[in-house]
């Protein structure tokens, strides 16, 4: 079974170290993995909540973009795209948002961490606090459930958002799967050895704390960087700490076994800390020169990056696409024509008629049942190669009168001299002619 892995990248800066050695190199490496289905994508919408710098925003967009492709994601076997190009994620936020308990939103960490700043300081409790910064856990649980993922690769501060999605799927699927799971529940994980890449100063290493190290700048901004790398005060030829030593933790995060071996062994026989920086320049050096220039060529052409993205949403809409139709079908938001046909000819059920419902198998391919009112299966489709064919052979389905060709306890039904469907086993002839029967009904084209 294929696992599907989807991380999200708020687009508000500009990838440190710490970004690229906690979150995109070990996703791009999970990308390689055989049996994953990744979708890694642009939080650009999520970037709305905290930024108002629309030149800030479009910077970030094309830096991180890069960053990806320059850290060597593949994009043929990735879904990588931008949250804005996907417009069936800020339809199923809605279908969420109603029914998430606001309780439930009352609890999100960011929310309540401004409500208490505002109290501390006597202000108004949600002063500053937009709707946006409110709803952001329910915008994050469309970007998961969307895509069915099962893992979720998140920092620590994230775990909460992850649970959060979980609570509103399960809660969906108990309101409108009729049995069925209609969203897989996520797992968040978190990679425990690099989460916590360490920065100048000896503090995580992240933008508010100004201690970052430059991940694709020039090797003149990387050596300067390090240079700022707080140690103690211990002269050459002492032995120095390398458990206590935040350079040695990030050398370590870099290099393979046996250099971080040799590394120590050398601190302990007391190498001077500025030949410990230049040591650290000359590794990180070594490993992003490499990337560096791939990410100068890919900044330059922001066009050919338009159009990998694009490329990419329209991968990732392939499956959003047919999986919100589903969903829509599932809370009544469904066709007059499905709705017309079957309540025609059976009057005392009005208000519940069959239904198609389409889904994604794991292999990519694309299915759809025929469910009867009583959500029981009255059809299952061939595969088809993408969600579209799938939709137009079910919507072809009502509009002409498909051949139906009894087999035994079953019966397959034809469009043009294919076989596009096929009905379950049935315990004995008549249950099979009654389910005959329920197929013609509920395929009776609209009376219009
Ligand atoms: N909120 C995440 C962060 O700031 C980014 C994000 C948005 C995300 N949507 C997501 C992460 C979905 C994982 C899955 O880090």
């Amino acid at each position: 079974m294929t696992t599907r892995i989807l991380t999200g990248i708020t687009t508000t800066g500009t990838p440190h170290l710490g970004n690229y050695a906690g979150a995109i190199r070990p996703a791009i490496e999970a990308s390689r993995q055989p049996g994953m289905d990744s979708y890694y994508f642009l939080a650009d919408y999520h970037a709305l909540i905290k930024c108002d710098d629309p030149q800030r925003i479009q910077r970030s967009r094309l830096e991180i973009a890069a960053t990806w492709l320059a850290g060597g994601l593949d994009v043929e076997r990735a879904t990588f795209y931008r949250q804005s190009d996907i417009p069936e994620i800020p339809e199923l936020t809605w279908l969420l948002t109603c029914v998430a308990a606001k309780g439930l939103l009352n609890r999100a960490h960011a929310y309540k961490a401004s409500v208490d700043r505002n109290v501390e300081t006597g202000e108004d409790p949600d002063a500053g606090v937009s709707m946006g910064l409110y709803s952001y856990p329910i915008l994050m649980a469309a970007d998961i459930l969307m895509f069915n993922a099962h893992k979720v690769p998140v920092g620590r501060d994230q775990i909460q958002h992850v649970e959060m999605a979980r609570d509103i799927g399960q809660r969906f699927n108990h309101l409108f799967g009729q049995g069925q799971e209609l969203f897989v529940l996520p797992e968040a994980v978190i990679e425990e050895s690099v989460a916590t890449l360490p920065g100048l100063d000896g503090r995580k290493m992240s933008k508010s704390y100004d201690n970052t190290i430059p991940l694709f700048g020039s090797a003149k901004q990387l050596k300067d960087a390090i240079a700022r790398i707080v140690t103690d005060s211990r002269a050459p030829g002492e032995p120095k700490d390398p458990d206590n030593s935040h350079l040695f933790t990030l050398y370590s995060a870099f290099a393979t076994p046996a250099q971080t071996e040799a590394f120590r062994g050398h601190l302990l026989g007391g190498l001077g800390w500025g030949e410990a920086k230049q040591q650290l320049f000359t590794l990180l050096d070594g490993l992003l020169a490499e990337p560096r220039e791939r990410y100068q060529q890919l900044i330059a052409r922001p066009a050919d990056l338009e159009d990998i993205l694009l490329a990419g949403a329209a991968k990732a809409r392939r499956v959003a696409t047919p999986f919100l139709e589903q969903l829509r079908e599932a809370v009544g938001l469904r066709s007059f024509r499905t709705q017309v046909a079957a309540t025609g000819t059976t009057p005392k059920k009005a208000g519940k008629a069959a239904r198609f419902v389409s889904f994604r198998e794991d292999d990519g391919s694309f299915r759809f049942r025929l469910l009867s009112a009583e959500g029981e299966q009255l059809l299952l489709s061939q595969p088809f190669a993408d969600g579209k064919a799938a939709g137009a052979a079910s919507k072809r389905l009502q509009q002409v009168e498909p051949e139906l060709r009894v087999e035994a306890d079953s019966f397959t039904v034809w469009l043009d001299g294919e076989c596009v469907a096929s009905s379950p086993a049935h315990a004995d002839d008549a249950a099979r002619d009654a389910a005959i029967d329920a197929v013609k009904q509920a395929l009776r084209p609209a009376a219009d």
